[in-house]
């Protein structure tokens, strides 16, 4: 079964509107030199940052795929603050980052929020990527397999056979976004071959299709090694996402 690989950008909340153009056609100089045919790209920049992006990829005819970082399960309503799905749908937008373990430790949201949230996404014809990953405490304590087994269980709990065929997780362990400690290839591929485990007992026969990504300090040093995992579809980038040069390095170890 051959799953595309997808590196996905996380800008968090970093860069505004003219600073993301920038890197948009930054990113784009640096992809152009190497061939990225078999690997799908998506940029998640900040809400305010959306429409310029699109304007940006559409008009240039950029091979990104336009994301964003979470949204709302609701599609309009009195929610001041929020963003709806049917909105960034609206926007060209094609996959959403839900229950990303900042919104779960910051924001609060459960697994229960996070189903909702995927749910509403992939009902606009967006594909979430769902994430579920360990605390360092969760590790530790010999706990790390059952907890993402009930964060998949949770925030899976409302999608349909069909959407979990185009489904996106990101299997992120928490003590490694943003420390520079990412997880070592074999830990990191153990995890991801047991989330499909997971998915394939939740919905039959949808285990071998879901791409599974790896997040936590991937950087253009650890990408080779952990990209060449065999149950590793992909990266879910933070920091090295914000380096166009760092990012298509990543891009190019997917190949
Ligand atoms: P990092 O972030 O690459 O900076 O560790 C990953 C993420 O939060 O998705």
């Amino acid at each position: 079964m051959s799953r595309t690989p997808l590196i996905s950008g996380n800008w968090k909340m970093h860069l505004n509107h003219l600073e993301a153009i920038q890197l948009c056609q930054k990113l784009s100089y640096e992809l152009a030199r190497h061939r990225y045919d078999q690997v799908e790209v998506s940029l998640h920049p900040p809400f305010v940052d959306l429409r310029s992006c699109q304007t940006v990829i559409d008009v240039d005819r950029l091979e990104f795929k336009l994301g964003a970082q979470n949204c709302h399960d609701q599609n309009q309503g009195a929610f001041t603050g929020e963003v709806s799905p049917t909105m960034l749908a609206k926007l060209d937008v094609t996959y959403v980052i839900v229950g990303h373990s900042e919104r779960r430790a910051l924001f609060g949201e459960t697994d229960e929020i996070v189903a909702a949230k995927a749910a509403a996404v992939a009902k606009q014809g967006m594909t979430p990527i769902v994430c579920v990953g360990e605390t360092l405490e969760d590790r530790e304590a010999g706990r790390a397999t059952n907890v993402v087994t009930t964060q998949l269980r949770g925030s899976l709990a409302k999608l349909t056979r069909a959407q979990f065929e185009t489904l996106v997780v990101a299997y992120e362990p928490v003590w490694a976004i943003g420390t520079g400690r990412n997880a070592s290839p074999v830990d990191a591929q153990d995890m991801c071959a047991r989330a499909r485990r997971v998915i394939d007992e939740i919905r039959p026969g949808t285990g071998s299709l879901v791409r599974v990504q790896y997040g936590g300090s991937v950087k253009p040093v650890n990408a080779p090694e952990l990209l060449g995992q065999t149950d590793i579809d992909g990266a879910l980038v933070g920091g090295a996402s914000l380096d166009a040069t760092q990012f298509a390095r990543i891009v190019n170890a997917a190949r």
